[in-house]
């Protein structure tokens, strides 16, 4: 596709002069297309030529401290799975709508596959690899084998970290409730109702 048919033709000149690569680069820098647009207006190519396609995350992950090189535009799910061999949290749909994906930062469920890598600077990310100690499992990963609350498993990584959340976020109070408050996490084996006991169960109902 010529550049010229990209779409950007009113964005402007400095930017018109950028060839697709470079633009992928840039935006992934700053954390946006909104951003780097109006970051990139009166640059010189010279200052664009300078942007660096990757960083160092220093990042606390399950309380150890990691120094990770990545690319800008890696999600955090990446960067845990390929980078870091936390290979517990799972790539679903890799575009925020199954919750396979579901991690902690800084004590706060997120979608790990649309958050970028870069973002964790500085912060703390809880995997279920963080949860149980090497003698015990978590009351949630206990609770969730008692109530037999999987099959394929494959979600089961993604639902027991909004679980923890979920929890720690006082959203137990009913099974209504702690299916609203689920919703964002997927089983295609239908263990729902299964699911639902654990977390009640350990929510002391
Ligand atoms: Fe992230 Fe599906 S893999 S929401
Ligand atoms: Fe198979 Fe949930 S246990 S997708």
């Amino acid at each position: 596709m010529p550049e010229d048919d990209t779409g950007l033709a009113s964005i402007g000149s400095d930017v018109l002069r950028l060839n697709r690569r470079k633009f992928v680069a840039a935006s992934a820098a700053v954390g946006g297309t909104v951003a780097v647009i109006g970051a990139l207006q009166g640059c010189t190519d010279e200052k664009i030529e300078q942007t660096d396609a990757s960083t160092t995350v220093h990042v606390r992950i399950n309380g150890e401290a990691h120094d990770v090189e990545v690319d800008n535009r890696t999600s955090l799910l990446d960067m845990l799975r390929e980078r870091v061999g936390l290979t517990g949290t799972k790539k679903g749909c890799d575009q925020g709508a199954c919750g396979a994906c579901t991690v902690l930062v800084d004590g706060r469920r997120v979608l790990s596959c649309l958050m970028l890598a870069a973002q964790c600077e500085g912060r703390e990310v809880t995997t279920i690899e963080g949860l149980s100690s090497e003698v015990e499992l978590h009351p949630l990963q206990a609770a969730f084998v008692r109530h037999d609350a999987l099959q394929c498993g494959y979600c089961t990584p993604g639902q027991i970290m909004s679980a923890v959340a979920l929890l720690a976020e006082g959203r137990a109070g009913s099974d209504a409730e702690i299916r609203e408050f689920m919703s964002g996490n997927l089983c295609r084996c239908g263990a729902y109702p299964n699911i639902v006991a654990a977390i009640g169960e350990v929510a002391g109902r």
